[in-house]
């Protein structure tokens, strides 16, 4: 089989990329496929069993088809929440594109499909020279937006497209996710989107109070996985 696999980046931080993630993987699995997930840089630490770990990482990490090492799914991990090219310097260790997509390539023959992560929005720095857009360039993935619906939502969808477009990567689409308990004209949005980018979204994700009053919080990849296996089967995937 061929394999297949996807970056998942998103308008911005905290707009559903790991959620979104999850719900791809679910899909992706009911289909027979064998998948693992991939937050190569990550910054937000908890500690957990004895070590640091990041929970976005933690989340992908158990629902992958396979055993993965935490290593495996998140080789860069920094624990101040803050952009990771500054986390990087202060930790003294910066990020490199190569040895991620050394563990990508591992993981892809391990598997049939591997979906990975970005950190924050698009053009996020990893490092002084290289941005999120440069790892996906790096990895050759087609590239899935995840637009997190709030006001502001389609400049950066639009912005994060022509971005996409100007690289040597596919974009593969976009979803939709209802990060709001209430998003007026929400519908009006799509629509526009969907006109501007050219087709209709993956999936719209609904708003899922629950997932939500989990952010408060400590531990959500571990909730949000069970969340997922009850509430997934409402999402519907168009063309996948
Ligand atoms: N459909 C939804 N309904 C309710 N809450 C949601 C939904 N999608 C995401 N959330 C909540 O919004 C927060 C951000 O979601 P998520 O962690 O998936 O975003 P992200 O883009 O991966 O963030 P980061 O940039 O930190 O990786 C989470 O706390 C999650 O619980
Ligand atoms: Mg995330």
């Amino acid at each position: 089989m061929k394999q297949i696999g996807f970056f998942i980046t998103g308008t911005d931080t905290g707009v559903g990329k790991t959620w979104a993630t999850l719900c791809l993987m679910k899909m992706l699995q009911e289909q027979g496929l064998k998948v693992a997930a991939m937050k190569p840089v990550a910054t937000g630490a908890v500690f957990y069993e004895g070590r640091w770990m990041n929970e976005d990482a933690l989340a992908l990490q158990r629902a992958a088809s396979i055993a993965l090492s935490y290593d495996a799914v998140n080789p860069y991990l920094f624990e101040p929440p803050v952009s990771p090219h500054i986390a990087a310097e202060l930790a003294g260790r910066p990020i490199e594109l190569t040895p991620i997509v050394r563990i990508f390539q591992e993981l892809q023959e391990r598997t049939d499909c591997v979906l990975v992560e970005g950190v924050g929005g698009w053009k996020a720095p990893l490092n002084p020279r290289e941005k999120v857009a440069d790892l996906a360039e790096a990895l050759g993935l087609p590239v899935i937006l995840v637009v997190g619906l709030r006001l502001g939502c389609l400049n950066h969808a639009l912005l994060t497209h022509e971005a996409i477009k100007s690289t040597s990567v596919d974009f593969a689409g976009w979803i939709a996710n209802h990060v709001a308990r209430e998003f007026p004209y929400a519908a009006e949005n799509i629509r526009t989107l969907d006109a501007s980018l050219g087709f209709p979204p993956l999936a719209v994700l609904p708003y899922q109070e629950r997932l939500r009053q989990l952010s408060a919080g400590v531990s959500t990849g571990f909730e949000a996985e069970r969340i997922l296996r009850v509430l997934v089967p409402s999402v519907t995937f168009r063309n996948f």
